[in-house]
């Protein structure tokens, strides 16, 4: 049996991942409409770089007369840092477009598909929906609701601890989860932690994984202004800016000396419990365009993502010893009743070296479902 080429597309998609944003991860192919034959492929290598659909285009060159594309999302049909995608298409004569999901960013939403009919192309929409909409979660979260995807992420012992009694919490887990917790700083737009565990663990917060990639911007929550200016991630060496989110309640003071050492002060509103309102964090984040935010706790800013509802996804490290009831679990604060605690879905459970790692999807999140926008036509 031959793949679809929309598969394929899909695929080559994901070799963009973790260098594409703001941008989606985008693939593209361009096919013999008759033998199936693939006569070009594209991806979206990075921001500012050529969209998939011309790559594609431009590898099958004069064969695309008369042919097919399938592509992952809806080609843009306005200039941004490159020129409409659906021009080229139209000029290269392709007769049919696959689309798998429709673009809900308010420059293309149908209006992509709708050019494209236009020129006369016959265009299919929703093969491999699902895939290209869970590819690109954290854009299309984004678009759709103007805030970051939130992924919590713990590393705990088998009884959910991320620390003991006394605070020893580094590090629990061995090389190989290492390796993947540093993978997923490399796929984060930002990465967010409370003042709690900048005072017990000084962290860098930066990505240190063997493959090329960036740090991701560093965010605290800090409603007082307590942050110590000689903390290590305003001076461990890398290019990503570290804001430190506070209140009008932090000194001026205070504020210049996180400015001298290099970091950034962020004033937002606070929540009735007087700690900084994580809508306004979310907001803030978005409108910065830090479409991936992966909180990396401790058990007190991950239960108050979990209370405001703003959780989507759960990754949790698993180390193979047990703390016992003295330490501290993974998540603050806590549920009188099973039916008030949050459910999820477990997606992934797997072994990596001599721990565990398990990744799950809160059921209360919005942002998990493919819309039907996306995949119906007005
Ligand atoms: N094993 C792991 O994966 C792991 C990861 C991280 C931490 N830890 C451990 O966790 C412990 C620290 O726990 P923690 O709970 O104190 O740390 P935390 O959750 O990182 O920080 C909590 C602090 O963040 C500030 N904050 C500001 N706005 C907030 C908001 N909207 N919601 C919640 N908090 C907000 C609060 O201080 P203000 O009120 O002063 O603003 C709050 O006390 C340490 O022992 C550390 O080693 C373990």
């Amino acid at each position: 049996m031959t793949k679809s080429p929309m598969a394929r597309a899909l695929a080559l998609a994901s070799r963009g991942r973790g260098n594409t944003s703001p941008n989606p991860m985008v693939g593209a192919v361009v096919v013999n409409a008759t033998t199936g034959q693939i006569l070009g492929e594209g991806y979206h290598h990075r921001a500012g770089e050529p969209h998939a659909e011309l790559l594609a285009l431009r590898q099958a060159g004069d064969q695309s007369r008369g042919q097919s594309l399938y592509v992952t999302l809806e080609p843009c049909n306005h200039t941004g840092l490159t020129p409409p995608c659906t021009d080229a298409v139209i000029a290269a004569q392709i007769r049919s477009v696959h689309v798998a999901v429709l673009d809900p960013n308010p420059k293309v939403s149908g209006g992509g598909i709708e050019k494209l009919r236009q020129a006369g192309i016959t265009v299919r929409v929703g093969e491999f929906a699902e895939a290209a909409y869970a590819l690109n979660l954290p854009f299309f979260t984004w678009a759709l609701y103007h805030r970051p995807l939130v992924i919590l992420k713990s590393a705990m012992s088998l009884d959910g601890k991320v620390a003991t009694a006394t605070g020893q919490s580094k590090y629990l887990t061995h090389a190989a989860a290492l390796a993947l917790a540093h993978e997923q700083r490399r796929q984060a737009d930002a990465i967010l932690v409370g003042l709690g565990t900048v005072l017990a663990d000084d962290p860098s917060l930066t990505y240190r994984g063997r493959r090329r990639g960036r740090d991701p911007v560093r965010v605290v929550l800090d409603s007082q202004g307590h942050t110590p200016p000689e903390a290590r991630l305003f001076h461990h060496e890398s290019q990503a800016p570290s804001l430190v989110l506070t209140s009008d309640r932090a000194s001026r003071a205070w504020e210049r000396d996180i400015f001298t050492a290099g970091g950034e002060v962020v004033r937002l509103p606070e929540d009735p419990s007087g700690r900084i309102s994580l809508t306004a964090v979310m907001e803030e984040l978005a409108e910065r365009r830090l479409d991936r935010l992966l909180v990396e706790g401790g058990p007190t800013v991950h239960s108050a993502f979990i209370q405001a509802g703003l959780a989507d996804q759960w990754i949790g490290f698993l180390a193979p010893l047990i703390i016992g009831a003295s330490g501290l679990s993974a998540v603050g604060g806590g549920y009188a009743w099973l039916s008030e605690a949050p459910g999820l879905a477990i997606r992934k459970i797997r072994k990596l070296g001599e721990d565990g790692v398990i990744e799950a999807d809160f059921l209360a999140s919005p942002v998990l479902q493919l819309p039907l926008s996306l995949v119906e036509e007005a």
